[in-house]
């Protein structure tokens, strides 16, 4: 279902508007990190209305930070469960990447959510971390998306909706303020099958309808919601024709040369 046209013609408003997010996952010897560095810093500028925000795997996101270009903002893959700093083996929390500069985090990939072999986060997990990184003042990036059985039930929505309600109970409104939401299909991620334009689009409105009846229209109109999956620099021109696709998350293309046109292409 479309939202309606006041909604849709708001929603570019936001400053900067438009949005490119890698995700670099588990890739990259310190090596290919620099290379993949230098290749960004040497692009021409960004439009002045685009943010572009690159999440890295932990170990390399002090060298991230130090490296890349200013206009280029490093972002955590993940973010702890508990706030603060203690006996929390293996946790990174919101304040300890505030500490150290790194103002954004992931939460809710679907590689998070449904594991790779360990038993995966709850809807719930994700909205606690979101509002930890919300609370010690960083931004995120919260992952949402159906399964392939969901898109062929017809319940792509209501897996979406369940994941939304789960970080709505955790926040405050004022807090969506520092979230983006990266709609990303699971059956699109990394595996070469991108969503179509209209399907990508009918589910970006939805979610903005949901934002619209359950936090606020102004809340609708101001989030911006990124397409994640297979996006690449020969489709993410039609997708961001989308009236409600904000711009992209990217992963398997963020870590080559197109990363740059694909940022480019959100001008
Ligand atoms: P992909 O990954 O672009 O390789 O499909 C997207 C993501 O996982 O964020």
């Amino acid at each position: 279902m479309r939202v309606d046209l006041a909604l849709t013609t708001l929603h570019r408003s936001p400053s900067p508007n438009h949005y490119t997010g890698g995700n670099w996952k588990c890739n990259g010897t310190v090596a290919q990190i620099k290379s993949m560095v230098d290749v960004l810093n040497a692009a021409g500028p960004f439009s002045a209305n685009s943010e572009v925000v690159i999440a890295g795997p932990a170990i390399h996101l002090a060298a991230m930070k130090k490296t890349l270009r200013p206009d280029i903002a490093v972002c955590a893959e993940d973010v702890g469960f508990k706030k603060g700093y203690g006996a929390m083996t293996g946790e990174m929390s919101a304040e300890m990447l505030v500490d150290s500069g790194i103002k954004w985090t992931l939460t809710g990939h679907s590689e998070r959510r449904v594991g790779f072999g360990f038993p995966g986060e709850t809807s719930e997990v994700v909205g606690i971390k979101t509002k930890n990184a919300v609370d010690a003042g960083m931004s995120v990036m919260a992952c949402i998306g159906e399964m392939l059985a969901d898109r062929q039930n017809g319940t792509t929505m209501k897996v979406c909706a369940e994941q939304l309600e789960a970080i709505k109970k955790a926040l405050k409104t004022e807090d969506w303020k520092k979230v983006v939401i990266a709609y990303e299909p699971v059956w699109a991620i990394g595996t070469g099958v991108t969503a179509t334009p209209k399907q990508a689009q009918e589910t970006h409105a939805d979610i903005r309808k949901w934002l619209a009846q359950n936090i606020s229209p102004a809340v609708a109109a101001e989030t911006r919601i990124l397409y994640g999956g297979s996006a690449t620099a020969a489709n993410c021109n039609e997708l961001y024709a989308c009236n409600d696709i904000n711009g992209f998350l990217v992963g398997g293309a963020s870590l080559k040369a197109e990363f740059v046109s694909i940022i480019n292409s959100t001008k």
